[in-house]
C-alpha cells in the first residue's frame, strides 16, 4: 500500500468501508472514449533507433515526449495509408500493386502521434489504451513509456496505462507501425486502420471483454424457455479483497426488463473472478437474418451498496447447430446459409472503414439474399459484427492462422471472447487452407487444439475449417467438427458424403466466379473479365454450377461465395494492368454485377428480372449478341423493338439466354409466373451522355465526423437515360459541412487516385553559419550564458560548411561538451504561418536545444534527428538557437544539416475520377457541425450536378477531444 497516490487510497478506503466517494455513487465511472480524431501522421522510418530498450521512458525521437509533429499531417482514424500510394508495377501483386511491404521500405513504416489531456479527478481509475486492429507490427509508447509491442494486423490489443499516465496534464501516444512483413495474400492495407480506445475504470471493474452471454434451450430447441447465462469476470486492481455484486437485467427488444439476477462473491485483491449468473426468459424473441431482434444485458458491479462499472452489452436468443443430413440449423429449422467470404478493403478508403461504410456494405449483400458472411481470413472488425447483428447476417468469424502455439491460442482466445456476445457470430473457422499441414497428423492435432479451445470457450457454437482438399479426411478433416469445402464441387463431395455420413458439411469457400462490371467480352490487355457467368479460374466454378449444385444437397448447408465485393489484389486471372480481384458479386465499390441478379433471383424471394448486356453497341448492327435473363420467373419472353424473340421456361436455379441480332433501340423481357405477366424489364440503346446525376445513399447523417454518406455518380444522355458505356473523367467539389473521404469506380484496372491528399505546403529555411565552441555544458539543460541571443560569439570556431553527402564536422572527442549558436531571420508573415519547427540531422550524443534564450527540447538519441516545435520561441527579425552538445562516445558534435521548417495552411487538392462502365463512387464524411455538404460533379462537354446531403446535429460517440 505504501507506493498508492492519494486519490487511489482514497478510492480503497472507499470501497472497502463506508464508500461514500461521491461521483462513483450515482452512475458507473466507466468511460468508453473514442480516440480516432486529431492524430499526426508520417510516412518513413526517419527515426529507427527511437526505441530503446536498454532502460525505461528513455525513448527518442516522435517515441518521446517532446517531439515536435507539427509539420506532420493531421488525420483521423480509420486511416490506411497504402491507398494513398501511387501503383507500381513492380510491387506485389497479390496486394494489389502498391508500393509497400517487401522492398519498400520507405513506404512501409508510419508513425502516429496524438496527445490528449486526463483530469487530475481522474488519478484513482484504471486507464486502458485499446487498438481494434493496426496493420501491422506496432510498438507503442506513452508518455515516452514503451507500452505493448504487438504484431498481427488483425488483432486487438490493448495495454493499463494507469501507471505511467499524467493526471491532471497531457499524454502523449506515440505509435510506430511497421508494415514491411505481409500477413495475407491480398491487400491488407497499413496503420492504424481499426478504432483507438481510451476506457477509464474503477479499480474494481468488469475485465476487457469480460462479459459473456448466452442463451440456451432445452435440447437446443428454442420452444419455451430461454435460460440467459451470464458470466462476468471481475478484475480486482486494488491489493485487498473486495467483497463484489454483479447484478444482470436482461431488455427485451421493445426495451421491457424480462429477467434479472444477482451474485456476490469475494475478489481477492490483484485478481479477477468469474461470477456466473443466470436468468430465463419466456418465449423469447428470435434472432435471425430476416428478424434480428437484440435484447440487451445490463451488467452492473457494485462495491458496499455502490456502483463500479457499467456495462451494456447486445446479444440475441437464438440457437445454431449443423445436422448432418439436414445441414445448418437456425432456430432449430434447416437454414440454408446463402453467404458471402469478404476480404475487409472497399474503393476510396482501403482498409480504413468508417463505421457507417460497414453497414452501406452489410445492406448491399442483403439486397441479393445473402444472410451470411465469412471473414476472410482473419478476425473482423468490431462494427463489422455489430453491423450484422443489427441489419441480420450469419457470421463464420475466421482466425488469421492456424496454430497451438502459446501466441496463437492467446489470440484465438481473445477473438473469441471479444466476439462471443454477437447474436451474428454462428460459426467459428479455426483457419483457411494451410495448404502445409493439413493432412498432417500435426496439423490436425492443433486444429482439435483450437476447437476445443472454442468448446471451452463458447459451448453454443460450431466450429469448421476452410478445406481447399476434396474427398479426404486425413489431418484437420478427421478432427474438425463440420467439414469445410472450399471449392471441389462435384463428386468429391458425394463420395466424402458417403463415407462420413456422420459429418456435417458447409461450403465455407465457393465460385471464385470472375467478371468485370459492364465488360461482355474477356479483355486480357486491359485485364476485364466478361460479366457473363462464364469465367473461373481452374479450381473454381461458375455461379450456377455451385449453387445449382449445393442447392440440391441440403446436407451441404448451402456455402459462402467467393466473394461478395470485389477488393484489391489478387487479379485474377490477368495481373497489371489489373489490380484488383473480380471475383465479386459486387465491384469494390458495390455496384451490382449481372450475376447479383442470379443471387438475387434465386437467394431471394423477390421476382426479379434482369437482362444483360447492355444495349450500346454501335457498330455491331445484325451481329448476333447473346442476351442472358437472370431471373426466377417460371417464363420469360424477349422481345427487341416490340418484337417476340421468344418464350423460354426456366429451370430451376438456372438462367435463360438468346442470341440477338442487334439493332439498336429497345431490348425488352416479360416474365410469367402461372402464366400470368408478373414482371417487365426493358434495356434502351441511349444516346451520348450529356449530363451528370449525383445521388446519395443517404440524404441526411449525423454531423459527428465519422458518418458517411455514399454518393453514385452517373452520366444520362438527352432523354435522361443513364449511359452504361460512359468513361468521362469527372472533377468533384465539396462546399459546406463535410469533406470527402474517396472516390472509386470499381474499375478494377484504374489507377486513378482513390484520395487525394490535402498537401500541407512546407517552407524549409536552412540554418546555415554555425559557431561553436568547447565549453561545459550543463547536463540537465539548465542555461549558460552563451545560449543568450547576445552572447558575443564572434570569436567561436566555424563548422565546415555542409556538402553533399558529407554530415559537417563532428569535431567533438569522447566526454568532450561544446555549445553551437547560429542565427535565422524570420519575417512577420513566417510567423504568421500555423507551425514552425526545429529539425536536426543530428545530435551526437546529448543535446539541449535553446530558441531565444529559451529550452524548447533535449536530444538523447544520436541517431535520431529531432524536431521541436518553436514557434512560440521566436520573433519577427533575428533569432538564435544554440544547442549545447555532450558526446559520450566516439566522435561526436552537431550536425549541421539543421532546418527550421515553416508549416502552412493545408491546400486540398482537387478531386476526379473517371466513370467506369457508367458509373463512380464518391464517399462524403460529415464534420462535426450540422449543416448542409453540397457536392458538384462537373465534366468536360457535360451538364454539371449538385447534390446536397444535411448533416444533422448529433453528439457523437463520446470521444476525447
Ligand atoms: C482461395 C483462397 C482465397 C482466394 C481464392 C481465390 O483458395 O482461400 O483467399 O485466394 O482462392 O480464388
Amino acid at each position: 500500500m505504501k507506493f498508492l497516490k492519494p486519490a487511489y487510497r482514497q478510492l480503497l478506503a472507499v470501497m472497502v468501508a463506508a464508500f461514500t466517494f461521491n461521483s462513483f455513487a450515482a452512475d458507473s465511472p466507466r468511460e468508453h472514449l473514442s480516440l480516432d480524431a486529431n492524430w499526426k501522421f508520417h510516412l518513413g522510418d526517419d527515426w529507427p533507433g527511437a526505441l530503446h530498450l536498454d532502460k525505461a521512458g528513455a525513448s527518442t525521437g516522435p517515441a518521446g515526449e517532446k517531439f515536435g509533429d507539427q509539420a506532420w499531417r493531421s488525420i483521423d482514424l480509420p486511416h490506411d495509408w497504402v491507398i494513398e500510394l501511387p501503383f507500381d508495377k513492380s510491387s506485389d501483386t497479390s496486394h494489389g500493386f502498391k508500393p509497400v511491404g517487401p522492398g519498400f521500405p520507405k513506404n512501409s513504416t508510419g508513425w502516429y502521434r496524438r496527445t490528449f489531456d486526463l483530469p487530475a479527478a481522474d488519478d484513482g481509475k484504471r486507464i486502458w489504451l485499446q487498438f481494434d486492429g493496426v496493420f501491422r507490427d506496432a510498438t507503442v509508447w506513452v508518455n515516452g513509456w514503451l507500452v505493448t509491442r504487438h504484431e498481427g494486423g488483425y488483432y486487438q490489443f490493448r495495454s493499463d496505462i494507469t501507471d505511467i499516465a499524467h493526471f491532471g496534464g497531457k499524454n502523449t501516444v506515440s505509435v510506430k507501425v511497421d508494415a514491411t512483413k505481409f500477413e495475407g495474400w491480398f491487400y491488407e492495407g497499413a496503420g492504424l486502420y481499426r478504432h483507438v480506445w481510451l476506457d477509464k475504470t474503477a479499480p474494481v471493474a468488469i475485465a476487457p471483454d469480460g462479459l459473456f452471454v448466452y442463451s440456451q434451450f432445452k435440447n437446443n430447441v428454442p420452444t419455451g424457455k430461454a435460460k440467459i447465462n451470464v458470466e462476468a469476470r471481475v478484475l480486482n486492481t486494488l491489493t485487498n479483497a473486495v467483497k463484489t455484486t454483479v447484478k444482470c437485467e436482461i431488455f427485451s427488444p421493445d426495451g421491457k426488463l424480462v429477467a434479472k439476477d444477482d451474485a456476490t462473491e469475494n475478489v481477492k485483491g490483484s485478481a479477477s473472478r468469474t461470477l456466473k449468473l443466470d436468468a430465463g426468459v419466456s418465449s423469447p424473441v428470435l434472432w435471425s437474418p430476416e428478424s434480428p431482434k437484440l435484447y440487451k444485458l445490463v451488467t452492473t458491479v457494485s462495491v458496499a451498496g455502490k456502483i463500479v462499472d457499467r456495462k451494456e452489452t447486445e446479444f440475441g436468443i437464438r440457437t445454431v447447430a449443423f445436422d448432418a443430413n439436414k445441414g445448418y440449423l437456425l432456430n432449430g429449422q434447416p437454414y440454408e446459409l446463402k453467404g458471402t467470404c469478404n476480404h475487409q478493403d472497399m474503393a476510396g478508403v482501403g482498409a480504413a472503414l468508417p463505421d457507417a461504410l460497414q453497414y452501406f456494405r452489410i445492406a448491399k449483400l442483403k439486397e441479393f439474399g445473402d444472410n451470411a458472411l465469412r471473414t476472410s481470413h482473419n478476425p473482423p472488425t468490431p462494427e463489422l459484427l455489430e453491423a450484422c447483428d443489427h441489419l441480420g447476417m450469419i457470421v463464420m468469424d475466421e482466425s488469421r492462422l492456424l496454430g497451438s502455439d502459446a501466441q496463437n491460442l492467446q489470440k484465438w482466445d481473445e477473438q473469441i471472447r471479444r466476439d462471443r456476445n454477437h447474436a451474428s457470430v454462428g460459426l467459428w473457422s479455426v483457419a483457411n487452407e494451410e495448404f502445409s499441414v493439413q493432412t498432417t497428423p500435426q496439423g490436425g492435432n492443433v486444429a482439435r487444439t483450437m476447437q476445443n479451445y472454442v468448446k471451452q470457450l463458447d459451448p453454443t457454437r460450431p466450429v469448421t475449417y476452410a478445406a481447399p482438399q476434396g474427398d479426404t479426411f486425413e489431418g484437420i478433416n478427421g478432427v474438425i467438427e463440420v467439414r469445410g469445402w472450399n471449392y471441389h464441387v462435384g463428386q468429391d463431395m458425394d463420395a466424402y458424403h458417403a463415407k462420413h455420413p456422420n459429418q456435417p458439411e458447409v461450403g465455407t469457400e465457393q465460385a471464385s466466379t470472375v467478371s468485370t462490371r459492364g465488360i461482355y467480352a474477356n479483355d486480357k490487355v486491359r485485364g476485364y473479365v466478361s460479366a457473363y457467368d462464364d469465367n473461373a479460374p481452374s479450381w473454381a466454378t461458375t455461379t450456377e454450377r455451385w449453387w445449382s449444385y449445393f442447392a440440391d444437397r441440403p446436407w451441404l448447408s448451402g456455402g459462402f461465395v467467393w466473394t461478395g465485393f470485389d477488393y484489391r489484389g489478387e487479379p485474377t486471372p490477368y495481373a497489371w494492368p489489373c489490380v484488383n480481384s473480380h471475383f465479386g458479386i459486387l465491384d469494390t465499390c458495390g455496384f451490382p454485377k449481372d450475376n447479383f441478379y442470379y443471387y438475387q433471383s434465386w437467394w431471394t424471394t423477390n421476382i426479379v428480372l434482369h437482362l444483360l448486356p447492355h444495349w450500346n453497341w454501335p457498330g455491331k448492327e445484325g451481329q448476333e449478341i447473346r442476351v442472358d435473363a437472370l431471373s426466377n420467373c417460371e417464363e420469360v419472353e424477349l422481345f427487341l423493338n416490340g418484337e417476340s424473340l421468344g418464350k423460354q421456361t426456366m429451370k430451376r436455379n438456372s438462367k435463360l439466354g438468346w442470341q440477338v441480332k442487334y439493332a439498336p433501340g429497345t431490348l425488352s423481357a416479360k416474365g410469367y409466373n402461372g402464366g400470368k405477366l408478373v414482371a417487365e424489364q426493358k434495356i434502351e440503346t441511349t444516346g451520348d451522355a450529356v449530363a451528370l446525376q449525383l445521388i446519395p445513399n443517404r440524404p441526411s447523417i449525423n454531423a459527428d465526423g465519422e458518418d458517411v454518406s455514399v454518393f453514385t455518380v452517373s452520366a444520362t444522355d438527352a432523354q435522361g437515360r443513364a449511359v452504361p458505356v460512359a468513361q468521362n473523367l469527372i472533377h468533384f467539389d465539396v462546399a459546406g459541412a463535410g469533406k470527402i473521404l474517396g472516390v472509386g469506380n470499381g474499375d478494377p484496372s484504374c489507377h486513378e487516385p482513390d484520395t487525394f491528399i490535402a498537401n500541407m505546403p512546407v517552407h524549409t529555411i536552412a540554418v546555415n553559419d554555425w559557431r561553436w565552441k568547447l565549453a561545459p555544458v550543463p547536463n540537465r539543460g539548465a542555461k549558460v550564458p552563451e545560449y543568450a541571443n547576445d552572447f558575443d560569439d564572434s570569436t567561436w570556431n566555424t563548422i565546415k560548411p555542409k556538402t553533399d553527402g558529407d554530415t559537417g564536422e563532428l569535431v567533438l572527442n569522447e566526454g568532450e561538451t561544446a555549445i553551437y549558436r547560429a542565427h535565422v531571420k524570420l519575417t512577420e508573415d513566417d510567423l504568421n504561418n500555423p507551425g514552425i519547427q526545429v529539425r536536426f540531422g543530428g545530435i551526437d550524443d546529448h543535446g539541449w536545444i535553446f530558441v531565444n534564450d529559451v529550452r524548447v527540447g533535449e536530444s538523447r538519441d544520436w541517431q535520431a534527428q529531432p524536431a521541436f516545435d518553436i514557434k512560440k520561441n521566436l520573433h519577427a527579425g533575428d533569432n538564435v538557437i544554440a544547442v549545447g552538445v555532450r558526446n559520450e562516445s566516439g566522435q561526436g558534435g552537431l550536425n549541421p544539416d539543421v532546418n527550421v521548417e515553416i508549416t502552412g495552411e493545408p491546400v486540398a487538392a482537387p478531386w476526379s475520377r473517371s466513370l467506369f462502365n457508367g458509373l463512380a463512387q464518391v464517399i462524403v464524411q460529415s464534420g462535426k457541425t450540422a449543416g448542409d455538404i453540397k457536392l458538384t460533379a462537373s465534366a468536360d462537354g457535360l451538364t454539371a450536378a449538385s447534390a446536397t446531403v444535411q448533416t444533422v446535429a448529433s453528439p457523437g460517440r463520446p470521444s476525447v477531444p
